[in-house]
């Protein structure tokens, strides 16, 4: 199924496919070692090489299992991604980052939200689940305000960024 681009708008955003022309801003907000160490699987540095092979990885994604999107701010232009992926979990996972340039207007917020419903109304999912290291309590914050809730399972997991494992805590929100 071709879906519309954006697939979906919200209050002050529109979640889209990332496109080539959006390489060189994705990789000037990537590259900051603030965001990727928050994250198991952005590199640091982040260059425009793997803005490139993240875009065209979005493309080659099987839509069944995963949709990445970018966050564009109806007069910032792009301002971070967001991502849902099956993994080895039950329900696909969900993670995301902002530029630090609009951290704290609630956009990773509003973009969480606005993907959950698409999960929920077009993807037919049911549950999702998510992870947030546990020195990153304003993702914490931010998948809370949109409902998720935490299991009590803290994981370790391995932050390229951080060439080091650190804990995880686990959450999930059901439709
Ligand atoms: C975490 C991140 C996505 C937040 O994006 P954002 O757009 O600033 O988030 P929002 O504005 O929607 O909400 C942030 C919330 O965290 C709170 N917060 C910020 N810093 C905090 C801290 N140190 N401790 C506790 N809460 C904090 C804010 O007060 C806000 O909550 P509130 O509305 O109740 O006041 C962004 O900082 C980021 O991209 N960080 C690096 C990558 C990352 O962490 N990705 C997620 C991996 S799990």
């Amino acid at each position: 199924m071709i879906e519309p681009s954006p697939v979906v708008e919200t209050r002050r955003l529109a979640l889209r496919a990332p496109r080539p022309q959006d390489v060189s801003r994705l990789a000037s907000l990537a590259n900051d070692p603030d965001i990727a160490r928050m994250t198991l699987r952005m590199p640091h540095p982040y260059s425009i090489d793997d803005a490139e092979t993240f875009v065209l990885g979005v493309a080659g994604q099987d839509p069944a299992r995963a949709a990445t999107f970018l966050i564009e701010h109806e007069d910032h232009g792009p301002v971070g991604v967001i991502g849902l992926f099956e993994d080895s979990d039950p329900a696909p996972e969900v993670g995301y980052w902002i530029g630090r340039p609009f951290w704290g207007r609630g956009y990773a917020t509003e973009a969480l939200q606005g993907s959950l419903v698409w999960a929920a109304k077009r993807w037919k999912r049911r549950a999702l689940v998510a992870g947030h290291f546990t020195d990153n309590p304003a993702s914490g914050r931010v998948l809370e305000k949109a409902g998720f809730l935490y299991t009590g399972e803290v994981r370790r997991g391995f932050s390229k960024a951080r060439s080091d494992e650190a804990q995880t805590r686990r959450m999930v929100w059901l439709a």
